[in-house]
């Protein structure tokens, strides 16, 4: 027995080498971690249990039969973070470039299956070369094994991809599936196609990390949800956003212990918006003094910043926050925040998060370069997600909630379910200056006419109380208060029971 055991101890030991100590001591030197450490940091310690250490791929092709590496590149198993389960894959770019063969597939399809059988979120953990050449089409097959088992499970469990290094061909589609992908800056990319391919076929000269570098997905193409920089900040953050997440959609949301007042006041609230309605101010003070401990989780913080997205918690269970950023193109809704915010709005529905809504938007941006890029089908995808979302709405108009803006904005007609307005809120058809323009284009040459009927659209509209004397605002409160009022408007709503009718899916203007 003894030598067996030994024997166990030896396979195991080699496997856990990877592709060899001089792969290892590479991955190394660029700064990355490999797919084993990254596990030991992700999950609670001693918590890691790896599946098919031992399994090999079958390819007998261009010399493979001679190429043999336990584990086929990607390590796999399940884990807890904070004492919750989840299951991992980490793909192992010292073996074969952490390419995907179809034995490697079926080690990543069988933790999909058992998460989503078992209900716990997958963690995938990128650092690959795409389809392992050598393959061929098995490995595109087990490419689309993967994304069907993405496409089974969103919505079900949640689905969280890390890229750490090279990130091309397939893998990019298995991320694209999941629920958020975050990045290591200077030391991950992802595109479909890599610069030397970009070179031949489209004749640009482009770097990796100009092509498909953090700064590019966080910035520019909103593929990825955020990005860190380093392995081991990216890794403890996925614990923190973890921690927020319910295990499933038939999961309560997760519930932690907390010291912070349900019933705190913060009289500096009072004074967060400016007298000159056109001055900007910071939402994300609004959103920090509102959450519990000042504990506010964003998610592309750096993309369409004219809108905020995140977690935080109320009594210690978790919400989703939406809000206006009146200082980032005064807090206008354009295409590229509606994108942003509708998928954010659709995860929490699918995973029972209540939604919270701060609203300050002086409406959609006009303009050619909108209206051609699609805002109509963009705006629409927001209306559309908090108008099917069934979760708690409670929403807290802080200044204008202009036009159709307004109606998006997780207004009372498309199923809010408290919506609460600051005595400084502005609810109208449009700003009033707009307004007496249009209404009085007659008089536009005598400026001190249309400053006078400036001032009389300000003083029937920019304020709260023609929407609250309708039943549209529940109830008009002090700024200082919002904490307290919010808190017991969501407790209030967790026996919150609504359906919308059967369907297949919808069809969200996509
Ligand atoms: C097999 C691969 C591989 C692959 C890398 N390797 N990619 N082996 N299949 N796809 C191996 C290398 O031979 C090398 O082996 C080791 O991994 C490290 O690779 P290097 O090139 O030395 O590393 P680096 O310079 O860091 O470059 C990394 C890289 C590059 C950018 C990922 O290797 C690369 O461009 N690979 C090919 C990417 C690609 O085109 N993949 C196919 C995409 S098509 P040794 O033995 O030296 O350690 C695809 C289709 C699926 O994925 C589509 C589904 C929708």
């Amino acid at each position: 027995m003894k030598d067996v055991i030994a024997e166990l101890e030896l396979r195991r030991e080699n496997a856990r080498l990877g592709g060899g100590q001089r792969r290892v001591d590479a991955q190394h030197e660029k700064g990355k971690l490999t797919a084993r450490e990254r596990i030991e940091v992700l999950l609670d310690e001693g918590s890691f249990e790896e599946f098919d250490m031992f399994k090999q791929h079958r390819c007998t092709d261009f010399g493979m039969e001679k190429n043999h590496f336990p584990g086929d590149g990607v390590v796999t198993g399940w884990g807890t973070i904070n004492g919750r389960i989840v299951y991992v894959f980490s793909k192992d770019f010292t073996v074969l470039g952490g390419s995907l063969s179809e034995t490697h597939a079926q080690k990543i399809t069988k933790i999909q299956d058992m998460a989503l059988r078992n209900r716990a979120p997958v963690i995938g953990l990128f650092d690959a070369g795409g389809a392992r050449i050598q393959e061929g089409v098995a490995a595109l097959a087990g490419y689309g094994e993967v994304f069907q088992r993405n496409v089974l499970a969103s919505g079900v469990i949640p689905q969280i991809s890390v890229i750490m290094g090279p990130c091309a061909g397939g893998d990019v589609y298995s991320p694209a599936m999941t629920d958020f992908i975050f990045m290591v800056r200077d030391s991950s990319y992802m595109f479909v196609t890599g610069p030397d391919v970009v070179k031949t076929v489209t004749n640009e000269t482009v770097t990796s990390e100009e092509l498909g570098g953090a700064s590019v997905h966080t910035v520019k193409s909103s593929v990825a949800d955020g990005a860190f920089d380093n392995d081991v900040e990216a890794l403890c953050q996925i614990r923190r956003l973890v921690d927020f997440l319910p295990a499933s959609n038939t999961s309560d949301i997760p519930e932690i212990e907390v010291y912070d007042d349900p019933d705190r006041i913060e009289v500096s609230l009072d004074s967060l918006v400016p007298a000159n309605p056109n001055k900007p101010y910071d939402m994300k003070e609004l959103i920090e003094k509102f959450v519990d401990e000042g504990d506010f989780y964003e998610i592309q913080e750096r993309y369409a910043a004219n809108i905020i997205t995140g977690f935080g918690r109320v009594e210690g269970r978790t919400v989703g926050i939406v809000a206006n950023q009146p200082m980032v193109l005064a807090g206008v809704l354009d295409s590229d925040a509606s994108r942003k915010a509708a998928r954010f709005v659709r995860f929490c529905d699918c995973f029972s998060i209540p939604l919270v809504t701060f609203v300050d938007v002086p409406g959609f941006l006009p303009g050619t370069a909108q209206e051609y890029g699609g805002l109509i089908k963009h705006g629409a995808k927001l209306l559309f997600a908090y108008a099917e979302a069934t979760v708690p709405k409670v929403t807290v108009i802080t200044r204008k909630a202009y036009g159709g803006a307004y109606d998006v904005m997780s207004s009372k007609h498309i199923r809010g379910d408290i919506n609460y307005a600051w005595p400084t809120a502005e609810i109208a058809v449009m700003g009033a200056k707009g307004a007496a323009e249009i209404l009085y284009r007659s008089e536009l040459s005598d400026a001190d006419k249309i400053a006078e009927r400036t001032k009389e659209y300000e003083d029937r509209f920019a304020n709260p109380f023609i929407a609250a004397e309708r039943g549209y605002i529940d109830e008009v409160i002090k700024p200082q208060s919002t904490r307290r009022r919010v808190s017991r408007a969501l407790a209030l709503l967790r026996t919150k029971k609504q359906e919308n009718p059967w369907k297949k899916h919808d069809n969200i203007p996509l």
